[in-house]
């Protein structure tokens, strides 16, 4: 017969990504323990390519909670953007309008600094992990069971259970049909993302809208570079050559101002569906959902990962106060507060997808009134600031620069 290995811990948290890791940190600083599981290896959650925009208060939460202040000194602070539209950049200016900046930091490089953070702070972390399952999420004792890279079988015991398990969540899956509301909306289209080796194109990120399609032009370092643009939702990669490629990201972004990008061998190539999408409510009995797995937004504007550290931070907030007080009505705070700003940032990630990218089937009117809407927000400084401040995060706190 094999041996189950049984641990108990105050909070089980299935999902080591940044979210569940995250949560694992400031649980530790609150002197509660926690144990996660991932199915993914610490390796394969590495190696792939994800967004790469900070919010300012992503990056307080990173600093001022001792994680790692590397995101000062390898991140960039991107103090606006560049809206293109009929051939013509915008820029809008994040640190006049609303005195802060979003970060150039990839979501990749925030796992490994929380990953590293976790182990130097001896944190019972187990990636790689199958067969996972919970069970009595209901009841006083929910349990995470699994079979651990070694292959033994393996049961956590906890009082408080997280589903941090990404947007296929397994644990979403525990809340009765009848007592779970879903949000969504699909989009035809989605983007064709690209990693390149070249230099930068331009000093920020520029948002392009045009009669081809959405592109955009992002970075990683001095001689990498990312950038995106619309195309089919089953589009085939294989049928992009590199010129091909290049050909339709210049198109996408050319104009009068004589504005192109710098071309370099294309080292990687994705196609990325999304959705937007969100389930209510977060909390079932002791088990509480955070990030994707509660909610995903189109990438337009990178707010993803910053809900997934939002809900934590909160999340945190009312463990503890449940742990301290044994009262577990407190949990019910959990879902209003997170959702408050869950719906803002799915407005905001519908609305920069909806004004920037060319709609199958659209009519003259439709892309005259996105010039329009364009117009707007870019002429405006209402309409400017309105996007300033949802993209580089609600205002909350001081600014992290002088
Ligand atoms: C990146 C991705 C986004 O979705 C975005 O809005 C900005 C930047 C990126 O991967 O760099």
């Amino acid at each position: 017969m094999t041996r189950v290995h049984r641990t108990r811990t105050t909070v089980g948290i299935v999902g080591a990504g940044p979210a569940g890791l995250m949560l694992s940190h400031l649980l530790h600083r609150a002197g509660i323990d926690s144990i996660a599981v991932d199915n993914r290896t610490r390796t394969e959650i590495e190696q792939t390519v994800r967004a790469g925009i900070l919010e300012a208060d992503s990056v307080r939460l990173l600093v001022d909670t001792g994680v790692s202040d590397r995101v000062l000194r390898e991140g960039h602070a991107h103090d606006g953007i560049e809206l293109r539209f009929g051939g013509v950049g915008h820029r809008i200016d994040f640190k006049g309008l609303v005195g802060e900046s979003a970060w150039l930091y990839p979501q990749t490089d925030v796992f490994m600094d929380l990953a590293a953070s976790r182990e130097r702070d001896g944190a019972d972390v187990r990636f790689g992990v199958t067969d996972t399952h919970v069970e009595d999420v209901l009841g006083d004792r929910p349990r995470i069971c699994f079979t651990d890279s070694s292959g033994a079988e393996q049961v956590v015991e906890c009082d408080y259970l997280v589903g941090a398990d990404g947007s296929r969540s397994m644990c979403r899956q525990e809340i009765p049909e009848e007592q779970r509301r879903h949000f969504s909306r699909e989009y035809p289209f989605a983007w064709f993302g690209i990693l390149c080796e070249a230099p930068r194109s331009a000093p920020e990120l520029v948002y392009a809208h045009s009669d081809r399609g959405f592109a955009l032009i992002s970075q990683r370092s001095e001689t990498l570079q990312r950038m995106y643009f619309q195309c089919d939702p089953d589009e085939d990669v294989d049928a992009w050559s590199d010129d091909r490629i290049w050909e339709e990201l210049q198109a996408r972004v050319s104009g009068p101002d004589g504005f192109s990008l710098e071309e370099g061998p294309i080292t990687d190539r994705t196609v990325l569906r999304f959705r937007s999408f969100v389930c209510e409510p977060m909390r079932h009995g002791n088990m509480l959902l955070a990030g994707d797995a509660a909610h995903t937004v189109p990438p337009t504007g990178a707010k993803g990962l910053n809900l997934a550290l939002a809900d934590v931070k909160v999340l945190a907030e009312v463990l503890e106060q449940a742990v301290r007080t044994g009262d577990k009505d407190v949990l019910d705070t959990y879902s209003p507060r997170a959702q408050s700003r869950v719906w803002k940032a799915q407005h905001f990630s519908y609305w920069m997808t909806s004004m920037l990218h060319a709609v199958p089937g659209a009519t003259d009117f439709d892309r005259r009134r996105q010039l329009g809407e364009l117009a707007m927000v870019t002429g405006s400084e209402a309409g400017s600031r309105f996007l300033a401040e949802a993209y580089t995060g609600w205002p909350e706190g001081a600014s992290l620069r002088a």
